[in-house]
């Protein structure tokens, strides 16, 4: 490993992004037109995610359809590590997860990985609970299938998943850790063994089984890393390798490079915020492409490729691809502002944090039952 790719490891993204150098430096495969033609197959339309190249990468992913194909379902797997309030780049992932989920008509086991949190965060054991069932609320409220999705927390369901990560453990060793994540010998010793843990839900459902099933992760690329590594240690234990769907950062909202974190107030709109909120971080904070003064921008026109509030619109909120084309010619031209940019981003994003709000209110009395259904399945 270069020192280069210790930018993008789970614990810390910097440095200019360059996705198609990713590609390469973690050997994984571009989803090309022909990629997206076998999933379009399945799926009779394209998710706009996959159109704009939000999610731009996979492992495995013809293997896994190939399989489908014969009848041979997977299951999708992802995950959220629960240290604070959520933001729009959560969500990201997991709507498109859910599109899959849809369309496939398949199971998904969601991990809540406390323990990372606690390990990795100046936290207490009792705060990251708080968040673990808060952040529950936001996933439930994207209105995954409850009689299919089965939530697992690291901590709570420690005794279905501890047998399997000592296993996958066992076969990896300590300098790979290091070279990997970037991990010193001053990393307390939780964090050396945590990556068996993330490892565990592409396996757990066919330990339960008791039968190989295929597993899709869909994630953000810097979580690739765990699965590097935990990848070939599956085959050796006489399972599947699961296959990947890699997705791009929503970016911070200072600017297009690294991606959105609750650590810092000018980088992330929360699923909490209020319409005010979200009005005022967009006004102060988006990183605008256009030109410096008004007239300068009707001349010349605005950059929407490093313009944040246009990659919010490309990423999550503008689903249209016609609005979408618009858009952005009338900026690129100049006929569109700025602020009129701002503006729309800001109605867009209030649109869905309102329903989504109301949604996070009644997911209260769902939390239960996403439980139980993973107790369920174990039986
Ligand atoms: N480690 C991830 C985070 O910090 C959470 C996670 C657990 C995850 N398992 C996953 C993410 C599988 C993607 C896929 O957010």
């Amino acid at each position: 490993m270069t020192k280069e790719s210790d930018k993008v490891t789970p614990w810390k993204v910097s440095g200019d992004l360059d996705y198609e150098k990713l590609i390469k430096k973690f050997g994984i495969r571009e989803l090309d037109e022909n990629m997206l033609k076998e999933i379009e197959k399945f799926t009779g339309e394209l998710h706009f995610m996959l159109r704009r190249k939000v999610f731009f990468a996979s492992r495995d992913l013809k293997w896994l359809l190939d399989k489908y194909k014969k009848k041979e379902k997977f299951f999708l797997y992802t995950g959220c590590g629960p240290s604070g309030p959520l933001h729009l780049g959560h969500l990201q992932t997991w709507i498109f997860t859910k599109w899959l989920q849809d369309k496939f008509d398949v199971d998904l086991w969601f991990q809540f990985t406390d323990d990372e949190k606690f390990l990795f965060k100046d936290k207490s054991y009792e705060e990251i609970q708080k968040w673990t069932y808060e952040n529950m609320l936001d996933v439930i409220a994207l209105g995954f299938n409850p009689k299919k999705t089965h939530f697992l927390v690291d901590t709570k369901h420690a005794n279905l998943m501890y047998p399997e990560a000592i296993k996958i453990a066992k076969k990896i060793n300590f300098s790979t850790i290091k070279a990997v994540f970037g991990l010193t010998d001053q990393a307390n010793i939780g964090q050396i063994f945590y990556t068996s843990m993330q490892a565990v839900p592409a396996i757990l459902p066919s330990v339960l089984a008791k039968k190989n099933i295929p597993c899709l992760i869909p994630l953000g690329i810097d979580q690739d890393a765990h699965f590097r590594v935990s990848r070939d240690v599956m085959p050796k234990l006489g399972f599947y390798k699961p296959a990947i769907i890699h997705g791009v950062f929503l970016p911070p909202l200072q600017g297009i490079n690294g991606k959105m974190s609750t650590s810092n107030e000018g980088s992330a709109i929360l699923t909490t915020d209020s319409p005010k909120e979200v009005e005022r971080k967009i006004k102060k904070y988006a990183f605008s492409g256009g030109g410096t003064t008004l007239e300068e921008h009707k001349k010349k026109g605005g950059n929407p490729d490093i313009d944040v509030s246009f990659q919010y619109l490309k990423m999550m909120f503008e689903p249209d691809d016609e609005k979408l084309k618009k858009i952005e010619q009338d900026y690129r031209s100049g006929k569109l502002s700025t602020g009129e940019l701002k503006e729309y981003t800001i109605k867009k994003i209030n649109a869905f944090l309102k329903q989504h709000q109301i949604k996070r209110e009644k997911a209260k009395k769902k939390v239960k039952k996403f439980l139980k259904s993973t107790k369920f399945s174990f039986e």
